[in-house]
């Protein structure tokens, strides 16, 4: 049976890296369904509604959704539907691959990031004039279910030759009560795996550890923000956020996305890198159990990296078709 995937390509360049990666998706010969829905700005603009119901409806009822971007509405769009698809694990690669400039070249290590509360659980006020808040939710609920996500990840990855270790980062000195029962749940759930390693830092020197040793990572666990601000700076060390994927991934649901946004400064000009996304689509693959397909994409692509038939922001000359052509004819072989 074909694979249902909901394609929402949104705004700015998500119109250009999601067919692209499409492109790649359909030379592998695996069975897709696409059902295409809207999301972001421009429906925004037109409707007043920037995840319409409608979308929200082919997102419950597909197999997986690929997302591309959207602009100014992202916290009503892809927020919302990470909560809503209950996809609670933000799982994203940070791997150098060859004939990029990299920091190292042996980075290779997964950040876990929490998808569903802390700072961004949407709890904003303006209590009086020129007087706002933000509540910052930490449930044990959450926090034990996606720690055993990142110790099973961790588990799964040991199985591949990886060290088999778990980071956890947080703020525990200062956000005593939230991120105190964080970090006391990560070392409860830990007693559960003791085949895996732990270790704990506070999110500010983790900040650096990712730049002055990057290479000794094997799974970071984090809350949403620290997550999400985590996952930038690691993108950095391994290229840039033109080649960093990710997948959300809940009981029932899994959306799979590029870390990047709508990138109104390069938008319309067919210039921006269709790595992540083609990469997310790998993750995709994965979720769906098509490892076949999934690794010949991923070796397509690595030829493709070491032979700089890239876009101009890794010093190519292609363009975003021309280098998802180029992964796609090598799939294809
Ligand atoms: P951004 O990720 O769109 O861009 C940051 C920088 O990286 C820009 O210089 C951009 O040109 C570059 N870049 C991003 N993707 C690239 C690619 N595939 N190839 C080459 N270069 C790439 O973040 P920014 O500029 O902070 O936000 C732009 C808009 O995107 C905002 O409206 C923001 O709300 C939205 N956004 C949406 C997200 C989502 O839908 N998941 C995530 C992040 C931002
Ligand atoms: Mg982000």
């Amino acid at each position: 049976m074909a694979h249902k995937i909901c394609v929402i390509e949104g705004d700015g360049i998500g119109k250009e890296v999601v067919p692209a990666s499409i492109n790649v998706l359909e030379a592998t010969g695996v069975d897709f369904e696409f059902i295409y829905a809207e999301a972001g700005d421009e429906v925004f603009e037109k409707t007043g509604k920037a995840l319409p119901e409608e979308t929200v409806e082919k997102a419950l009822e597909s197999d997986a959704v690929f997302f591309g971007a959207a602009g100014e509405t992202a916290a009503d769009v892809i927020v919302k539907l990470r909560q809503i698809l209950k996809t609670y694990a933000n799982v994203r690669p940070v791997k150098a691959y060859k004939g990029i400039n990299c920091l190292r070249d042996d980075i290779d290590y997964v950040i876990v990031r929490e998808n569903t509360e802390g700072l961004y659980k949407g709890l904003e006020a303006e209590i009086d004039e020129g007087i706002t808040t933000a509540t910052r939710v930490i449930t044990r609920k959450a926090c034990e279910r996606i720690f055993k996500f990142a110790f099973e990840l961790a588990r799964d990855r040991k199985k591949q030759g990886k060290e088999g270790k778990v980071t956890c980062a947080h703020k525990a000195n200062v956000l005593k009560v939230t991120d105190g029962l964080f970090k006391k749940v990560f070392y409860e759930v830990a007693e559960e795996y003791d085949d895996i390693k732990v270790e704990d830092y506070y999110i500010d020197a983790m900040n650096m550890y990712i730049i002055t040793k990057p290479q000794v990572f094997d799974v970071v666990v984090t809350s949403n923000l620290f997550g999400d601000i985590l996952s930038d700076g690691a993108a950095g060390t391994v290229g840039g956020l033109g080649l960093a994927p990710s997948a959300n991934i809940g009981d029932e649901h899994g959306l799979f996305e590029p870390v990047h946004g709508s990138a109104p400064d390069i938008a319309g000009k067919g210039i921006a890198n269709p790595t992540a996304t083609i990469l997310s689509g790998v993750l995709m693959l994965r979720y769906l159990k098509e490892f076949e397909a999934a690794d010949k994409i991923e070796k397509a692509l690595e030829e493709v990296l070491a032979a700089g038939l890239t876009t101009p922001d890794l010093g190519g000359k292609l363009n975003t078709f021309q280098m998802a052509e180029e992964v796609a004819k090598r799939v294809e072989k």
